[in-house]
């Protein structure tokens, strides 16, 4: 009796905590600024031409066409038909984040579909809702081959200094009050130094640099300046500066670790893999075992 009452408080939170995780799965959480984004693109029949290819190749196995509703069906959460109100009630900037960012089965297709790409295919969902009316960005990409970007670092703060100029024609120009976010390249991805920050009248940003962080046998970080801004668009630079702790660290594969071969496995990991087959192989032979007992006790 106490026995199946456990089970049953035991599904019956598992079934509400799958459930409640579906449900707050239905909102999309944009960044303010990330929402306001619009498309620098205008979007005409053409743009829609070439995202309904896009679509068709990346898109429609799982959305199925807008207004259809032909959706993969077997899918937890559906994916919504692109022509549904919920999807047209999203901002042209929400779209172009959920398609970077991704969630659970819907994929990120940031390193799949390029700025140009995205804005494409939002361009051919657009084309089927007769009510909207887009709001173009004041973004020019072509400007943004204008942007230079210089780091430099000062060792008695202990701070790096971004400056961000446009090389305009008429003259150098100071990217005021862009959104500058600063990285430094570690073994599985990037990590953020200091926080996002916005440049100031003189284009400038300057970021507090933690003193302990490890570089190479140099002591060189690898640094990512990722510039954003209304007019010139998304610019990314890099560069090599000297200003980590010298480490003679050992390569990925030379330590026991849960990447490496089974060899070089973690201790913790063997014993714990071990520990688990032996559990299984004893559940095998305990069944075995009562089988024969049951079938023994039969012949008797
Ligand atoms: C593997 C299946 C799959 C593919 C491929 C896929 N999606 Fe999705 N998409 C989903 C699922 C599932 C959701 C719902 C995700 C959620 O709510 O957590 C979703 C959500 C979305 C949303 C949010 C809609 C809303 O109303 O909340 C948009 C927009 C979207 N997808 C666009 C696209 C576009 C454009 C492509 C192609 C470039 C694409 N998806 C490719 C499965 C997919």
């Amino acid at each position: 009796m106490f026995k199946e009452n456990i089970y049953y408080k035991v599904s019956t939170i598992l079934i509400a905590t799958f459930l409640s995780l579906n449900v707050f799965a239905q909102n999309w959480d944009v960044p303010a600024d990330k929402k306001a984004k619009n498309s620098y693109l205008k979007f005409d029949d053409a743009t829609s031409k070439e995202g309904e290819v896009i679509y068709t190749k990346n898109c429609v196995s799982c959305h199925g066409n807008p207004g259809k509703g032909n959706s993969l069906k077997t899918l937890n959460p559906i994916p919504p038909d692109m022509l549904s109100t919920q999807t047209q009630a999203l901002t042209d900037g929400e779209l172009f984040y959920i398609l970077v960012a991704g969630r659970m089965i819907m994929p990120s297709f940031k390193n799949i579909l390029s700025e140009n790409e995205r804005w494409k295919v939002i361009s051919y969902i657009r084309g089927f809702n007769k009510k909207y009316v887009q709001v173009l960005s004041k973004t020019d990409p072509n400007k943004s081959e204008l942007v230079r970007i210089s780091t430099s670092f000062d060792n008695k703060t202990n701070k790096i200094k971004v400056e961000v100029k446009a090389n305009e024609p008429k003259g150098v120009v100071f990217l005021k009050d862009a959104e500058i976010m600063l990285f430094a390249k570690r073994n599985f991805g990037r990590l953020q130094i200091d926080n996002t920050l916005r440049t100031n009248n003189e284009g400038v940003a300057t970021f507090n640099f933690p003193k302990d962080l490890p570089g190479d046998k140099a002591g060189n970080v690898e640094i990512f300046v990722k510039v954003n801004d209304d007019i010139y668009g998304e610019i990314e630079s890099q560069s090599n500066l000297k200003i980590g702790i010298p480490t003679d660290k050992p390569g990925l594969n030379e330590k026991r670790a849960i990447w490496n071969v089974m060899a070089k496995a973690p201790i913790w990991l063997l014993i714990t893999y071990t520990f688990c087959m032996l559990l299984v192989i004893s559940c095998f032979i305990y069944i075995f075992y009562n089988l024969y007992r049951i079938q023994k006790s039969g012949i008797n």
